[in-house]
């Protein structure tokens, strides 16, 4: 049931203010400006132990896993990267006790994360999964996790789910960073952050008119660059996938820094750039990109915190405490990539040669 809505993609994007409801839904604890995770299997001495987070996932799952890395090791200060699941199994990695592997996928089902899992477990590693299929295989096999609450995500291409993910593991690192070394007003900060997010979801979905105008215009695209740096660079890979999965246009994801190293050569104004450009430290760097860009005549989409001068068109997003804003900026990309498609005809619900869960090699 699309409950009114033409496509499941659409109906599970503007669901996105209640999913997130959810997964915050009684586990904040404001007396100690933490976050309960019951299913960790993990108290606090253990937590204290951990030397290092791995995080292995694949597609939109591993992005979400990036922007979770990210936020491990800025809140709870433990080194932590995301790899995907079917590299990592392939190259006999060191498996370290001290290691909390963290497995992400939306089905649970996926063949190569699950391969990775048991791969672990058998090596003896501490496995937890975050997962949204209850029940579901990683979930089984995991030492514990926790659940990321979307609800049934249908369309091919995850939406809600990546949300919910990144949501998770703002939780996660918020709960590990309390037991070690993030202060209570940090906690505090953090967990007043998360409360506004559904809010601001659904002000982001009010544009939406606006960002389909946009969509309109660059729908007829051969190819699309998207960057971003640090938080921003797993929303522009992310962003970058929406786009390729159901509007068919080519699209590139790189790290603002690293277009003076090549990807420059490629801009001119057939190739338009989606840039993301959040208030924060990073803000001059990224203006910075964007002359650069400009100077080349390149076409700029801006998903930033207030109108960017040099770009083309800016969508506005609310700002929230930047450590949490990723998990805001790849909402508007999300009804960019649905609204090209839609505007090319696309079949958005099956796209070509993907199927929702791949559970062979
Ligand atoms: O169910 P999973 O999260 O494990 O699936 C992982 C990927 O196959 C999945 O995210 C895929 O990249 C989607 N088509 C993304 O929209």
């Amino acid at each position: 049931d699309m409950g009114g809505h033409d496509t499941y993609m659409h109906k599970e994007i503007s669901e996105q203010a209640d999913a997130v409801d959810r997964v915050l839904r009684g586990r904040i604890d404001d007396r100690f400006s933490t976050v309960h995770l019951g299913g960790l299997n993990l108290d606090a001495r253990e937590a204290r132990g951990i030397r290092r987070v791995k995080i292995l996932g694949c597609g939109t799952s591993y992005h979400a896993g990036m922007i979770g890395a990210q936020l491990i090791e800025e809140l709870a200060r433990i080194p932590a990267d995301a790899e995907p699941a079917s590299e990592f199994r392939y190259r006999n990695p060191v498996v370290d006790p001290d290691t909390l592997y963290v497995a992400v996928s939306q089905s649970g089902e996926t063949y190569d994360v699950l391969a990775a899992v048991q791969e672990l477990k058998r090596k003896g590693a501490r496995v937890l999964g975050v997962v949204n299929v209850v029940g579901s295989a990683i979930a089984r096999e995991a030492d514990g996790g926790m659940y990321v609450h979307a609800g049934p995500e249908v369309c091919v291409v995850s939406t809600k789910c990546f949300t919910n993910t990144v949501v998770a593991f703002a939780l996660l690192a918020l709960h590990l960073g309390r037991i070690r070394d993030l202060s209570v007003s940090d906690g505090k900060r953090l967990i007043a952050g998360l409360r506004k997010l559904p809010a601001q979801i659904a002000a982001i979905l009010e544009t939406e008119d606006e960002i389909k105008k946009i969509a309109e215009e660059y729908a007829g695209a051969q190819s699309m660059m998207f960057i971003g740096r640090v938080r921003g660079y797993p929303v522009a890979l992310e962003a970058s996938l929406k786009l390729k999965e159901i509007s068919y246009i080519h699209a590139e994801a790189y790290p603002a820094s690293e277009l003076k190293h090549g990807p420059l050569a490629l801009i001119e104004p057939a190739l338009p750039t989606v840039a993301i450009v959040p208030d924060d430290e990073l803000l001059e760097k990224n203006r910075a990109a964007l002359e650069e860009i400009k100077a080349r005549s390149g076409r700029i989409l801006a998903v930033a915190h207030r109108e960017q001068e040099k770009a083309d068109h800016t969508i506005v997003v609310p700002k929230n405490e930047t450590e949490l804003d990723p998990i805001l900026m790849g909402i508007p990309l999300q009804l960019l990539a649905y609204h090209t498609a839609l505007a090319m005809g696309r079949d958005i619900d099956k796209p070509r040669n993907l199927a929702k869960s791949v559970t062979v090699e």
